[in-house]
Formats: C-alpha cells, structure tokens, sequence
C-alpha cells in the first residue's frame, strides 16, 4: 500500500509540478542536507531537484570539508546539523546499513532517506523503476522481468528484487555468471540463469546492471570482453523477449561492457525516463 501510494503521489508531482516546471510550499521553511560518501550523477541531484520544486533549502557539503577530518564522528556531525534545523538528510554510504544506525542515533523526528548503502539496498531507485514498469506494463501480476549484471553486489538489484516481489510480480530471472548471484537464498518467484538465450525468453521487460567493480574482490571480477560476449544486452539477444519489452538501466551505464549502445538509445530504452520519473518519485519520497 505504502508503494502504491508513493507511485500515485510520484504520477501527481510529474504531472502538476514536474513537467509544468513549477515550484510548490509543502517544505517551505524546512532544510534537507544531501550528504553523499560515494559518487552520484543521478540520486544527489533527483533529490536536490525533488527538495528545490517543493520548496526546501538544501545543503550538499561536500564530504572532504566536513570537519569529520578533524576526528569527529559521522553521527556527532549529524547531531550538530539536526541541532541547527536539518531535519531531513539524505544519505549515501559505502558501508550496509549505515542510514539504518544513523537513524536510529537521531531525535525521533529527524528523517534519513537512504540514497544508497553499500551492497545493501537503494529503495529510491526501486521505487523510481517501480513507477516507471507501471507507467508502461499498468500491472506486476502478470509479468517477466529479467535483471542481467552483477546482482550479487548490486543495491539496485536487492531492492529491485525486494519491491517487484512485493508487488507480487510472478517472475523475476537473474542473469549473470555464478560468480555475479546472489549467495542469498531467494524468494519462490525468482530464478537464476546462466544464458540469456533462456533467461531473456519472452521476458517483459530487461533490467540491465553495470559490474560493480569498486565493491567487489579482484577474484570475483570477470573478463569484460568476455562478459559482454556472453551477458552484453546487444540487439540480438533484445530479440529473445517479447516485441513490446522494455529495457531499463539505473545507470551510470558502461556502453560496451553490460549493454550494447544501440540498445540504450533504442526506443524500447527507458533508461532517460527512469531519470525523468527519479526527480518525482524523490519528491513522493
Ligand atoms: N542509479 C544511481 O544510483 O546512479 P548514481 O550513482 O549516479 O546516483
């Protein structure tokens, strides 16, 4: 219900705020505090965006300034900030479950949104692929969607894989090689595959996933010619799943690694949608 009704106020903000480029009151007053431990093109700037056309003020220190260096702890940072006003932060660690502790350090009252932790979870994006399969697939009961990459250290692929099953989607397929799998047991609904000749079969739509090189161990990093010969997304094996799939990527994308340039500018790519629909759901967040 709570994914639901983000998606619904996500659908409201695109239509009346974000398209019409206006600015409303509902955070008037309030001051949002981006603060971002690892690199961001599309989540630090979405939820900029999102907190600008609702009218918050937000700060986005850049991390190496922050008085951290000087020996003091991330969660007695936050506290100083909370003590000025900040009552909302949006947070992106290397480390699993960092926002989670960070919250859980904080006034009750203070909101921390996780933009990203680790191998964990990014639930923002979820939410923002989310919308973007319903914009375009109206249903999740009824659906095939195969995610190809490097699942096993992708947060996008976690909750990616945590929401579509909530929403009941009958069948979700990995795709990658052994080394790149979950090691986690996963729910009846999803099933890995070593091909994308099978696993792309009649598929709905394909989420395409980058090799998350910066996490993983030299040992577990694939030869990427020989990754994109085998799990690449080219324009043949866009062909095993249905005409009417769509592919989505949540970026940053690696044109020649896990995904075929043609394929990304083609016109069953929703990869430039999913950065549209981001700044709305952000906004629902
Ligand atoms: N999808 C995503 O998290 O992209 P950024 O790393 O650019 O924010």
């Amino acid at each position: 219900e709570l994914i639901l009704s983000l998606m619904s106020r996500a659908e409201h903000y695109l239509k009346t705020i974000v398209l019409p480029n206006k600015v409303n009151n509902t955070l008037n007053g309030q001051v949002i505090m981006n603060l971002f431990f690892e690199p961001s093109t599309r989540t630090q700037a979405s939820f900029d965006i999102a907190a600008y056309r609702l009218g918050a003020k937000v700060l986005n220190p850049r991390i190496q300034d922050l008085s951290l260096l000087k020996g003091e702890s991330l969660v007695d940072t936050l506290k100083n900030f909370e003590a000025m006003g900040v009552a909302l932060f949006v947070i992106r660690h290397s480390e699993n479950h960092k926002p989670e502790f960070l919250s859980s350090e904080l006034n009750n009252n203070t909101r921390i949104i996780n933009a990203g932790d680790g191998i964990n979870q990014h639930p923002s994006q979820c939410l923002t692929d989310l919308m973007t399969l319903t914009q375009v697939k109206k249903s999740f009961s009824n659906l095939s969607i195969a995610i190809i990459g490097d699942i096993k250290h992708s947060r996008v692929a976690h909750s990616l894989i945590d929401g579509l099953t909530i929403m009941n989607t009958p069948d979700i397929r990995l795709i990658a090689p052994e080394q790149l799998l979950p090691a986690y047991t996963l729910p009846n609904n999803v099933s890995n595959f070593s091909s994308l000749a099978e696993g792309l079969k009649n598929v709905d739509a394909i989420v395409c996933l980058r090799i998350q090189k910066e996490r993983i161990d030299s040992s577990e990093v694939p030869d990427f010619d020989l990754f994109y010969k085998e799990f690449g997304l080219n324009s043949q094996a866009v062909k095993y799943a249905k005409k009417d799939a769509i592919i989505m990527h949540p970026g940053p994308i690696n044109r020649g690694i896990e995904i075929e340039s043609a394929v990304a500018v083609s016109t069953q790519s929703m990869i430039l949608t999913q950065s549209h629909n981001s700044v709305a759901m952000r906004m629902a967040i």
